[in-house]
């Protein structure tokens, strides 16, 4: 395929994917949709038993090295004018997956076309799950990636213009932890407080405590997100509850403020409910750590975007969590930011992308890839 070829089918690929967004687990027909895509250019797909995502591979032998897409959408309900917005009710590409499918599937074709000319094995990993922590941990149980050297992979930003791309050494987005804290008091009549426990007080003791984590035990140099998110407690006015429940999440880009932070959460909770005669229970589920570049990659990364005539930024990095940062327990990797022209924020329903910005994000991750088996030989 000539380049024009290439990039006006990863346009239509584009729009495709847009108009057709699946959740987390469900990409059934994003799959087959790739899967179709990747077997037209003659690109082999490797046989896995993955319900929905895929790997393709070009060229042969080692060194491997991959690229990385994601491939689910979000639940949002599209508020766009595109005349490829959603035909899926409540279902939305507002994280711009589809646009990083697109520049993939662009770069995979671009890398066919040099195929004889690799210096080893080029991976597409088409992940599914991005959105609901795991579908990474997915694909490397799988154990495909074992022999992979470096893993690359993008994200658009709608707070960069199209043309710019933004790396940083350390940390570039923030792991992420759920808690759940339920406060047991005892319930009793509303006009008789002195005959309960209120866990209500407890749980509101707790939400303003709990921002002194962030202002009093993480350095302030150090960026730290402690959020209470969601409360329930009570049925009615004139009762006072057995429990008050909420959930919430810490964001970090330190892995010894992580575990400070989880223990302090704890601690306050465990702390505040005892000082009021009652008790709390906290349960954590643990998300990915942060993602984090390290200098020998993100100076391939800087050298091949300027070369591609992208502006190179330093990244401000994103308090929001990737499950990318999995990749960094078993391969190298490099993550980029990608202007996509500015929008309201992801996850937004108004976020767009634009498409402009396809070709050239191809070009970087293809010569990404090439670059990097050559320095792996
Ligand atoms: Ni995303």
């Amino acid at each position: 395929m000539t380049e024009r070829e290439i990039m006006d089918f990863a346009r239509g690929e584009f729009e495709w994917l847009h108009a057709h967004p699946e959740l987390a687990y469900e990409e059934f027909e994003t799959t087959a949709r790739l899967r179709a895509a990747f077997e037209h250019a003659g690109i082999r797909v490797l046989d896995l038993p993955l319900a929905t995502g895929l790997i393709s591979a070009i060229g042969t032998g080692k060194p491997i090295v991959a690229l990385r897409t994601d491939i689910d959408a979000l639940p949002v309900h599209e508020e766009t004018d595109l005349p490829y917005r959603s035909q899926y009710e409540g279902k939305m590409h507002a994280c711009g997956h589809d646009f990083h499918m697109a520049s993939v599937l662009a770069a995979a074709l671009l890398l066919k076309e040099r195929e004889a000319e690799l210096a080893g094995m080029v991976y597409i990993v088409c992940q599914p799950a991005e959105e609901a922590p795991g579908g990474a941990r997915t694909v490397l149980n799988t154990g495909a990636l074992a022999d992979v050297a470096a893993i690359f992979g993008i994200h658009a930003r709608p707070i960069y213009s199209v043309g710019t791309l933004g790396l940083c050494t350390g940390g570039m987005m923030a792991s992420v932890d759920k808690f759940e804290i339920t406060f047991h008091g005892v319930g009793t009549h509303a006009a008789q407080p002195d005959r309960g426990c209120d866990p209500i007080v407890m749980a509101a003791q707790f939400v303003t405590a709990a921002q002194t984590i962030a202002a009093r035990n993480i350095s302030p140099l150090r960026p730290a997100v402690v959020s209470v998110t969601h409360i329930e407690a009570g049925t009615t006015w004139n009762v006072l509850p057995e429990r008050a429940w909420m959930e919430g999440t810490i964001r970090l880009f330190d892995s010894d403020d992580r575990a400070l932070v989880k223990e302090r959460v704890a601690s306050l909770a465990e702390g505040i409910a005892a000082a009021f005669g009652g008790r709390a229970e906290v349960t954590w589920t643990a998300g990915p750590p942060a993602v984090v570049n390290t200098e020998r990659w993100n100076t391939l990364a800087r050298e091949t975007a300027a070369e591609e005539d992208f502006a190179v930024v330093d990244a401000v990095p994103w308090m929001a969590g990737e499950d990318f940062a999995y990749y960094q327990e078993a391969m190298e990797t490099c993550f980029a930011f990608v202007g996509t022209g500015l929008s309201p924020e992801n996850h937004h329903p108004k976020f767009t992308v634009d498409p402009a910005a396809i070709p050239q994000t191809a070009h970087y991750l293809a010569c990404m890839a090439e670059e990097a088996l050559r320095r792996l030989r």
